[in-house]
C-alpha cells in the first residue's frame, strides 16, 4: 500500500472578515505544523488574495488556498461566477466542489459537480470534492449505495491521471455543524467502500494513491483517534478551521 501523504483542509465557509482572517493565518504562519502533513485553508472567495498574501509572511511555506467554487465555463456572461482561469490569475491552486451546503441549498447535481471537477482540473487546479449522506440514508443503512452513487458521477467524466488531482472528502451530512462525529468504525468503513469502489471500477493505483479526508465534526479531540484509520487521510475541517484549535489537527496524524 502506498504511503498517502497526511492532508489536512480548513474550510471557513461563509465565515471571517480582513481582522479574522488575519488573526487566522497568523497564527499558522507561526505555529510549529507537522511538515509531513499538507495543509490548504478555503477563506470565502473576497478574501482568496489577501489571504494568500498573509501566507507569504510565515514559516510555514507549504500552505495552499483553495476556493469554495469555481464555474464550468470559460470567462463570459456568467454573472456572479467565477472561473477558473481567475482563480489560477491569482496563483490559488485547489477548489473545494461538491459540498452538501452546495449540493443542499443551491441544488448542485452530481452531474453539475463533476463537470465543474472536469473544468477545474484541466485548467490546473486541484480539488477537493465531496461527498456524504444525509442522517435517513445513513439510518436506513443505504450509505455506500448513496457515496458511490454520487463518486460514479465523478469518474464518469475523469480519466485515470485526473485522479491525481483529486482528493475525496467524505463529509456525513448529519455530521456537518453538529458536533455529532462520525465513530472512528463508521468513517472508515465508508473511506473503504469508497476506496474499494475506485479499485473495482477506475483503477487500483488510483484507489491506493488518492486521499479521503473525513469532514463534519472534526475537533482536535476526536482528530487523533480518527487519524489512526488506514484508510482516513486527513480531514476537511469547518467550524474548527477558525480556531487555534486547526493547529492541534494539523498535528493529530
Ligand atoms: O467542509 C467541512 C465542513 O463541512 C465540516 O464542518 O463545522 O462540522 O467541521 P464542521
Amino acid at each position: 500500500m502506498c504511503a498517502r501523504k497526511f492532508f489536512v483542509g480548513g474550510n471557513f465557509k461563509m465565515n471571517g472578515s480582513l481582522a479574522q482572517i488575519k488573526g487566522i493565518v497568523d497564527g499558522l504562519n507561526s505555529a510549529d505544523l507537522n511538515q509531513n502533513a499538507e495543509v490548504v485553508i478555503s477563506p470565502p472567495a473576497l478574501y482568496l488574495a489577501y489571504t494568500k498574501d498573509l501566507l507569504k509572511d510565515g514559516k510555514n511555506k507549504n500552505i495552499e488556498v483553495a476556493a469554495q467554487n469555481v464555474f464550468n465555463k470559460g470567462n463570459g456572461a456568467f454573472t456572479g461566477e467565477i472561473s477558473v482561469s481567475q482563480l489560477s490569475d491569482l496563483g490559488i491552486n485547489w477548489v473545494i466542489l461538491g459540498h452538501s451546503e452546495r449540493r443542499q441549498i443551491l441544488g448542485e447535481s452530481d452531474e453539475f459537480i463533476a463537470s465543474k471537477t472536469k473544468a477545474a482540473i484541466d485548467g490546473g487546479l486541484q480539488v477537493i470534492w465531496c461527498c456524504g449522506e444525509p442522517l435517513e440514508i445513513r439510518e436506513a443503512g443505504t450509505t455506500t449505495d448513496y457515496v458511490t452513487k454520487q463518486i460514479a458521477a465523478l469518474a464518469k467524466v475523469l480519466s485515470p491521471e485526473d485522479w491525481t488531482k483529486v482528493v475525496i472528502a467524505y463529509e456525513p451530512i448529519w455530521a456537518i455543524g453538529t458536533g455529532k462525529v462520525a465513530t472512528t468504525q463508521q468513517a472508515q468503513d465508508t473511506h473503504k467502500d469508497l476506496r474499494e469502489w475506485l479499485a473495482k471500477n477506475v483503477s487500483e493505483k488510483v484507489a491506493n494513491e488518492t486521499r479521503i479526508l473525513y469532514g463534519g465534526s472534526v475537533t482536535d479531540e476526536n482528530s487523533k483517534e480518527l487519524a489512526t484509520q488506514p484508510d482516513v487521510d486527513g480531514f476537511l475541517v469547518g467550524g474548527a478551521s477558525l480556531k487555534p484549535a486547526f493547529i492541534k489537527i494539523v498535528n493529530s496524524a
